[in-house]
């Protein structure tokens, strides 16, 4: 079984090694718990070992996300122009043409489109951040659900990367996605969360799941280092 690093400080070696290739993990939390880190984090550790990476930049602008990583001590632009990293924005009027579209459609044309940024530069890595805003026009759960679990399948079975998709859980809910379906189709589910630890708050990862590896469902603290991204501390187990 083939396995992508993570590179994540201390995350590979509690989930046996890292993801297997070819597969989608899921990195859920609520609101500003470090998904997005994370995925920038997974993306970087593969360019640095000259893996390509794409990123599928949802809810912000280009310039804004560049800058931000920027501030945050990580200069995306020489990967950018290495082709080891390529952030690939959703037009504008995408929604709006696929708009009472059918689901097929839909997905077809996200399909497609991430396939040529990941052939384009020659990716084994690809983040989507969040899933949420790619589901369009879609009113009840079931066609919701039913809309996401294509769009993974047809991920897998297209494109063929190493796949994160991150998945925002409504603050306060005891759900493990947005929608409920993405957890029973990722291989894996990191779960990130925030919890009162008497006088401060904690970060906190919990390895929900790791199918076919050796990884126990625990939680661990972790914290955000600036350049570095997300340090997993094996030492601090919760539970
Ligand atoms: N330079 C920094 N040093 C320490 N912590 C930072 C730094 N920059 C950002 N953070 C922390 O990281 C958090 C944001 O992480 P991130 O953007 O990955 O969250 P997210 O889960 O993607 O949020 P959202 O749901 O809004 O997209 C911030 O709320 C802040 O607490
Ligand atoms: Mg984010």
């Amino acid at each position: 079984m083939e396995l992508a690093e993570t590179g994540i400080e201390g995350l590979d070696e509690i989930i046996g090694g890292g993801f297997i290739r070819g597969r989608t993990y899921l990195v859920a939390g609520e609101t500003g718990t470090g998904k997005t880190l994370f995925a920038l984090n997974y993306l970087l550790h593969g360019a640095s070992k000259g893996e390509g990476g794409v990123y599928l930049l949802v809810d912000e602008e280009y310039d804004s996300f560049v800058e931000g990583a920027r501030l945050f001590g990580w200069d995306l632009k020489p990967l950018i122009e290495r082709g080891l990293l390529y952030v690939v924005t959703m037009l504008p009027d995408f929604f709006e043409r696929m708009r009472s579209k059918p689901v097929e459609t839909v997905v077809g044309s996200i399909v497609e489109d991430l396939r040529e940024a990941v052939e384009r530069v020659g990716a084994s890595r690809l983040v989507i951040d969040p899933i949420a805003p790619l589901v369009v026009g879609e009113e009840s759960v079931v066609k919701m659900r039913d809309y996401v679990r294509s769009l993974l399948i047809n991920i897998e079975k297209k494109i063929g990367t190493t796949t994160l998709i991150t998945s925002e859980i409504p603050t306060g809910s005891n759900q493990l996605s947005r929608f409920g379906v993405e957890e029973f189709l990722a291989a894996g589910i990191f779960v990130l969360g925030l919890r009162y630890a008497g006088s401060r708050y904690v970060r906190t990862i919990w390895v929900r799941k790791m199918r076919w590896r050796p990884a126990e469902p625990a939680i661990y603290e972790f914290e955000i280092k600036p350049g570095k991204g997300i340090v997993v501390r094996k030492d601090r187990r919760i539970a």
